[in-house]
């Protein structure tokens, strides 16, 4: 990594030094792989090197601000049940819960170590009655009873979750996806994000907020077990 041989003389302040090295670790985060598919994480911290077979993605966290603005962007409120779908450390679960006053959310994550860290966090701030963690697989999660839910996975596992959502959401749910949208679903709002100070990347990030069932109701091309929902339920 290139900061450690970046001279320390370079930054007039420690707080100069303390910004360029969060920049570049935010940078370094941003470049870690969302995809098994396609990127080998180096690391020997156990909860990312671990193998777990259902694994549609590694782990790379929400910034805080972006998580924030995906919960402002579903406008969600005490009256909402969230549901975070490969929920990491929980930060949007208990986010929710903290500052947008949710009841109820609710986790799905597959890491064990992960999952355990999750549960620690919830226990210590005393959130385990308004958060449920459950280790398990997301695309077997039971999500009638969201009214919000946020994704932060990749292309392919969004095109594999996409059916699930369509046919088992309730009417009015909103999705809030991360960086990938989802299929060829129409954005209720699209929120293209600034780069990070600091990064090198040219690459943006956007936040995809999708209302259902609008978001795919009006689209040529639903995914096919949903297209033959919409024919049944049309007839
Ligand atoms: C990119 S991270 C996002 C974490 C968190 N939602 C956030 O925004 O900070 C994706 C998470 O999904 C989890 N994950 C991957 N496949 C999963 C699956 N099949 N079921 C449940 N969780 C899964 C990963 O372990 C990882 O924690």
């Amino acid at each position: 990594m290139d900061i450690l041989f970046l001279p320390i003389t370079r930054f007039k302040t420690v707080k100069s030094l303390e910004q360029k090295f969060s920049a570049l670790l935010r940078s370094l985060i941003e470049d870690i792989a969302v995809s098994l598919e396609t990127y080998d994480i180096p690391t020997d911290e156990p909860w990312l090197v671990e193998q777990e077979p259902a694994s549609l993605v590694q782990w790379v966290p929400t910034p805080f601000e972006v998580a924030r603005k995906m919960l402002e962007l579903a406008q969600v409120s005490s009256k909402d049940r969230i549901y975070d779908l490969g929920s990491g450390d929980s930060r949007i679960l208990i986010m929710a819960v903290e500052e947008f006053g949710v009841q109820k959310a609710v986790g799905y994550e597959i890491r064990k170590g992960l999952y355990q860290i999750s549960k620690q966090k919830v226990q210590y701030q005393n959130l385990q009655d308004r958060i449920t963690l459950i280790k398990g697989n997301l695309l077997n999660a039971d999500i009638s009873g969201a009214s919000v839910i946020t994704v932060y996975l990749s292309p392919k596992a969004n095109k594999r979750l996409r059916p699930k959502l369509e046919k088992e959401s309730r009417p009015g749910t909103r999705v809030v996806s991360y960086d990938f949208p989802i299929g060829n679903w129409k954005a209720d709002k699209k929120v293209r994000l600034g780069k990070y100070p600091g990064s090198e990347r040219s690459h943006t990030k956007t936040i995809y907020m999708y209302v259902l069932p609008q978001a795919f109701a009006g689209s040529t091309h639903p995914s096919a077990e949903n297209k033959r929902e919409l024919t049944k339920t049309a007839a």
